[in-house]
């Protein structure tokens, strides 16, 4: 299938190719945990600051972070040695166990980054919350941190409809994201049709679980078809498949020549029918690929 050229930009004076279509490039995050993560070593990871900026260069301009990834440290010196004004870049971290003070983790994250704000700030998982009370206190900090501009934007991670419930009763502002896992063999109808109707914003992880997890599963066969027919990887396929379905993809590689192909997913779009085909044959399979702590057995 033929692409369009790439248009360059100057970065440290080199030119750099970027993707063809920024909503696209914001739509595809670089994540920095899994992989990464380097939860209780204090050490600088100068790998996964390189990693990053040879990221930035390619075109992912949207970062994941969060504090239990331990990795603020190393988007915050990416940030700052990549060369890109801050505003071209987009940042998310999370916080994850600081529920109960959370303008103190995000005080601590904006320290370790060493930046002024976040686009997005997230609640990393509703799992800790004992009461649906917890989770509204803890939604009215994060209104609090928005209005005072330190969260240009404020969402969660891992709720489910019965966590988003409390914040649907009490919230001044409903968040503008849910960060949660999504691939063919977890497409969470309900919560996505909740999501829909209160206007929250579904991004995902976890999009090639059914390359990592499940190879050899019911959509294997077909999405290498796909690869074949727009010419790109398996990867690229599982995510223009969550992306033509409107939800923001966080993905990640270890090797630069990986992240340069998932862009070729800005290049392509499906058809109907091929996502119609995509839904279909992962319905036939459920797989839950994070999250094995107790309260979150829920496949919803
Ligand atoms: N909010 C949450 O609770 C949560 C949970 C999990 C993750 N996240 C975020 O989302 C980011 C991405 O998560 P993820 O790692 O699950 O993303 P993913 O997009 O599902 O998987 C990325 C991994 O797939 C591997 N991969 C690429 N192509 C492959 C292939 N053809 N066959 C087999 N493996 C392949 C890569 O390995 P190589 O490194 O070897 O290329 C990479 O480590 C994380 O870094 C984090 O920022 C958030």
């Amino acid at each position: 299938m033929a692409r369009s050229a790439l248009p360059t930009i100057l970065i440290d004076g080199k030119a750099v190719v970027q993707a063809s279509d920024m909503f696209c490039r914001r739509q595809l995050g670089f994540g920095t945990g899994t992989r990464w993560s380097k939860r209780g070593n204090p050490n600088l990871s100068r790998p996964l600051v390189e990693t990053i900026k040879a990221a930035i260069g390619m075109g992912f301009t949207h970062l994941d972070c969060a504090d239990d990834y331990n990795t603020e440290a190393e988007v915050g010196t990416a940030v700052e040695e990549c060369g890109l004004p801050r505003s071209e870049l987009f940042v998310t971290t999370k916080v994850r166990h600081e529920l109960y003070d959370i303008p103190k983790a995000l005080g601590a994250s904006l320290s370790k980054m060493k930046l002024d704000y976040v686009d997005l700030y997230l609640i990393h998982a509703p799992f800790k919350f004992k009461t649906p009370e917890e989770i509204s206190t803890a939604w009215a900090a994060m209104e609090g941190l928005k209005a005072k501009g330190l969260a240009r934007s404020i969402g969660v991670s891992n709720f489910r409809p019965v966590d988003l419930e409390p914040i649907f009763k009490t919230c001044k502002e409903m968040p503008a994201v849910n960060r949660i896992e999504f691939h063919p063999y977890r497409q969470r109808p309900i919560l996505m049709a909740v999501m829909k109707q209160h206007h929250i914003t579904p991004t995902s992880y976890g999009a090639l679980v059914p390359l990592r997890k499940k190879p050899g599963g019911p959509v294997d066969d077909y999405v290498r078809e796909l690869a074949g027919k727009y010419q790109v990887a398996e990867p690229e396929i599982l995510m223009r498949w969550q992306m033509d379905k409107g939800i923001g993809v966080i993905t990640t590689s270890s090797s630069e020549d990986r992240l340069k192909n998932y862009l070729r997913v800005c290049d392509f779009k499906l058809t109907d029918e091929e996502q119609a085909e995509m839904n279909r044959l992962g319905a036939k399979l459920l797989v839950k690929g994070f999250w094995p702590v107790e309260g979150a057995d829920d496949p919803e």
